[in-house]
């Protein structure tokens, strides 16, 4: 997992890209979270990687299953999924936001896992582009506090599953 600690060294500027400039979770996920202070981003970083990790404890994966990742901000959930299981992994990340995805697409580019990867943008509400019951795990931490329609995701969880 250093290669994705090292990808994700908080402090780091992120160039914003033409087709996904900065917004508000681009914002406070790469930059404002740990308030510049590198230090403090570590802390940040090792603090949710415990959750990550109690998050993937209890999905049970296995080998050529697939992973949707609903919300994925960087793709802490994602990555650490296919740093655990290997290249058989297929994992979708989904998120709202264009910058994250952008941001998590060239972190899968870094990583070498590009090629395991999809990157959706929708929100959990609606999961557009993932087919009826193809996918075997729905992991997302620290996402549903931010969706509305909490029932209409878990909708989509279930009809992805
Ligand atoms: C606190 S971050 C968590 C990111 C990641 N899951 C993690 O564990 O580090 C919340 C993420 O949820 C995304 N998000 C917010 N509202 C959403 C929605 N309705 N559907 C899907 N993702 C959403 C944001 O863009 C952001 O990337």
């Amino acid at each position: 997992m250093q290669a994705l600690a090292e990808s994700h060294r908080p402090g780091q500027r992120t160039v914003p890209c033409a087709d996904a400039p900065s917004d508000l979770w681009s914002d406070w996920l790469l930059h404002r979270r740990h308030g510049g202070d590198p230090a403090y981003g570590e802390a940040v970083r090792r603090a949710v990687e415990r959750y990550a990790d109690r998050v993937l404890d209890g999905a049970r994966l296995r080998p050529d299953m697939v992973l949707a990742d609903v919300g994925a901000g960087e793709g802490l959930i994602a990555f650490r999924a296919i740093d655990r299981l290997g290249p058989s992994l297929r994992v979708i990340l989904t998120d709202v936001s264009q910058p994250m995805l952008r941001h998590a697409e060239d972190t899968a580019s870094r990583l070498s896992v590009r090629s395991q990867c999809r990157f959706l943008r929708c929100g959990a509400e609606r999961l557009e582009g993932i087919e009826d019951a193809s996918v075997d795990v729905v992991a997302t931490r620290s996402v549903l506090a931010y969706v509305a329609d909490k029932q209409a995701a878990l909708a989509e969880f279930r009809r992805v599953l």
